[in-house]
Order: C-alpha cells, then sequence, then structure tokens
C-alpha cells in the first residue's frame, strides 16, 4: 500500500473508537488525514495517534467530503443517520452497529470467512456483532469440510461489549466488594448488579422469548456463511469479565467429523490459535484472548449426545477482533481486492 487514505472515525471515544486508533498504529495502516468525531461532550478533546494529537469534533455532514473509510461506532441511530451520508459522500462506511446489518445490499463481513462479499457493497458495509465473529470464523472451515447443519452456541459475554460505562460500572462495583462494602447497585447500564454475578439478557427481549442478540448470533450467522436456513439457537449471557467474550459451541454435520480432523482444520485456519489440553489444564480464556487479535479455541471434542457433533470453546477480545480489527481489515482486504 503505497497511497495513504483518508479515514474518518465516529465515536472515536469510546470502547471501539480508540481501539480503531490503536489497531491502525499497530497494523502501520497508511493513514493520510484523520478526522475524529464523538458527542459534543468530547468537543475538543485530543487523541494521540502515531504520536501526534487530534482534536475530537463533532460531525457536520460537509466535515465527510474527501475521506475514503468512514469507521462508524457510536450507536445504531447515529449509524443510520450517518452512514448513508458517508456513501453519499463518496466514501465507505465500515459501520459497527447492527443498523445494516441484515439489510440485503449491505455486505455483512468477517475477511477470513467471505471477504468476497464486499465487492458487492454500495458504500456501506457491516461487521458482525463482537460475539459472532470468533464463532463463525471457527465454523467456516470446518463447514468447508463438511456442511454444517445445526448449531447451538452458548455465549459468555465480557462488559466491554456494552461500552465504556459498562466498564466503568463493573469496576466500581468490584472495588466495593473488594472493600468488603455493600455492592453499589448502580445500574445505568445493566439492570442488575454485574459483579459477582451473571446476567442471562443482552440487548432488547424479544417476543419469542429470545433475547435480541440470540437473535443476531442467528441472524448474522447465517448471512455470514450463506446459510439461510441454518437451525440456530443461542442463549447469550452477560459475565462479570471486562475483555474478551467467549463461547460454547456445539455443532452438528451432516455426516460424522473425526475431533482429530476438526482440530487439524482449525489448527491450519488462519487467525485461529488451537489451546487444547484439559488434562493439562490448557484452554483458552478471556485472559489469554484480551488485547490481542488471535480467536482463540479449545475442549475441541465429539459431541456424546449426537453422532455428528463437535463441540468447542471459542473466546476472542470483542474489541479487537470482535469490532476494530474486523473493520481494520475488511479496509485492508477492500484495498486489496481493488474495491478502493
Ligand atoms: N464494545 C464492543 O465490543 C462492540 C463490538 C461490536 C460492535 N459494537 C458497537 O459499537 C458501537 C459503540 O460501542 P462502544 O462499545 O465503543 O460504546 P461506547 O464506549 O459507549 O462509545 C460510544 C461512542 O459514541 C460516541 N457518541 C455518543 N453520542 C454521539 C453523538 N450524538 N454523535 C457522535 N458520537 C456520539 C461517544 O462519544 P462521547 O465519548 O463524546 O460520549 C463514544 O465515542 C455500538 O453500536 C456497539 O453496538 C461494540
Amino acid at each position: 500500500m503505497s497511497r495513504k487514505y483518508g479515514i474518518g472515525v465516529v465515536g472515536a471515544t469510546g470502547a471501539v473508537g480508540r481501539e480503531f486508533l490503536s489497531v491502525m498504529e499497530e497494523r502501520g495502516f497508511p493513514v493520510g488525514e484523520l478526522r475524529l468525531w464523538a458527542s459534543s461532550r468530547s468537543k475538543g478533546r485530543q487523541l494521540e495517534f502515531n504520536d501526534e494529537k487530534h482534536s475530537v469534533d463533532v460531525l457536520s455532514e460537509d466535515a465527510l467530503s474527501g475521506l475514503d473509510f468512514v469507521l462508524i461506532s457510536a450507536s445504531g441511530a447515529i449509524s443510520r443517520e450517518v452512514a448513508p451520508k458517508v456513501a453519499s459522500a463518496g466514501a465507505i462506511a465500515i459501520d459497527d452497529s447492527s443498523a445494516f446489518r441484515y439489510d440485503d445490499d449491505v455486505p455483512l463481513v468477517v475477511p477470513e470467512v467471505n471477504a468476497e462479499d464486499l465487492a458487492s457493497h454500495e458504500g456501506i458495509v457491516a461487521i458482525p456483532n463482537c460475539s459472532t465473529t470468533p464463532i463463525v470464523q471457527a465454523l467456516a472451515p470446518l463447514h468447508d469440510e463438511i456442511p454444517l447443519c445445526r448449531l447451538i452456541a452458548d455465549t459468555y459475554q465480557s462488559v466491554s461489549g456494552a461500552g465504556g460505562l459498562a466498564m466503568d460500572e463493573l469496576g466500581i462495583q468490584t472495588q466495593a466488594m473488594g472493600r468488603g462494602e455493600s455492592v453499589p447497585v448502580n445500574t445505568d447500564v445493566f439492570p442488575h448488579q454485574i459483579a459477582s454475578n451473571l446476567i442471562p439478557s443482552i440487548d432488547d427481549p424479544r417476543d419469542d422469548g429470545y433475547s435480541k442478540e440470540e437473535w443476531k448470533v442467528s441472524a448474522e450467522t447465517r448471512k455470514i456463511m450463506h446459510l439461510p436456513d441454518l437451525a440456530v439457537s443461542a442463549t447469550c449471557v452477560r459475565v462479570p469479565v471486562f475483555r474478551a467474550h467467549a463461547a460454547a459451541v456445539h455443532a452438528e454435520f451432516e455426516t460424522p467429523f473425526s475431533v482429530e480432523r476438526a482440530r487439524s482444520i482449525l489448527e491450519g485456519t488462519a487467525g485461529v490459535c488451537v489451546v487444547d489440553d484439559l488434562a493439562g489444564e490448557q484452554y483458552p480464556m478471556p485472559s489469554t484472548a484480551a488485547g490481542n487479535d488471535t480467536t482463540w479455541v479449545g475442549r475441541i471434542r465429539a459431541d456424546m449426545s449426537h453422532p455428528n457433533g463437535i463441540v468447542f470453546w471459542v473466546v476472542s477480545d470483542n474489541l479487537r477482533k470482535g469490532a476494530a480489527t474486523n473493520s481494520i481489515q475488511i479496509v485492508e482486504s477492500m484495498i486489496d481486492q481493488g474495491l478502493r
């Protein structure tokens, strides 16, 4: 990449927004101009990128012109308003929210799985929910070997998946517990105490008894893997962990899958690292994944309840591969494919 690219970041001060800057810096992404936006609360705040300070501003429509990519990570409502304007201004919006993920004309992409879908973009590309990304990353190469027909995924999602304020909420409650005080149940973000607790509800409730997060895992897995009829059921649980989401995945294939073959496929999958020695107490955990871009897989075994089933455990950093890194990889893939 000899050319430099104009990059805008909407939500630059947020948990994901700050990670965009770190990831671009670490990867040496060729940023020409960098424009950072957040709410009026952050106007004038300085963020560092490549040892230079950049001022955060409030987004105005004319500020979008002349950019190549705009990374949006603020809220669904802001994405719905801003992404079409980005596309009209001639740039490509890489959107981190669920606003466009299910639209037929918006590619939903994990580059290791379906980079070819980027070619059909019309100015907006969506990235999946941070719990879906590692699941499809591990399932796609297995599905290439033997068709996948059913998925049961139970997720264990860290608080950073709900943003910076959610991390503060866990921090305050955990510190109070550590001092032996009663836990302040400040429910600004979560509806219940999150420290030393599990909350089996993420995002809005649905009429069918699932949460919207659980529905997202199902709809997004089907779209990314091009399996519109895949049977999927998910249970999504918020856990008192700061960073990295985990999932217990039960996958059923059309014919029996040897565990050895599944392990060897996953060991050869780009972006995936297998750590799998139960007797030696070696398996991936949130502490394994926090701060890095790897999708970690372990506990690979035959499903004792189904002859065609494989069970595994997958962990990845929701702010990195689950959000910022995936977005930057999409940008890099679009450049590599000549789409920009
Ligand atoms: N966290 C994850 O793991 C993850 C993963 C995938 C997708 N996502 C999605 O990414 C988005 C942001 O998540 P986050 O975790 O980074 O949240 P966050 O930490 O709460 O950050 C929100 C960001 O949005 C900005 N913002 C708020 N109101 C705004 C406005 N009116 N105009 C412009 N910017 C505004 C905030 O600016 P101020 O600092 O000025 O308030 C902040 O920069 C959400 O759509 C979320 O669903 C998150």
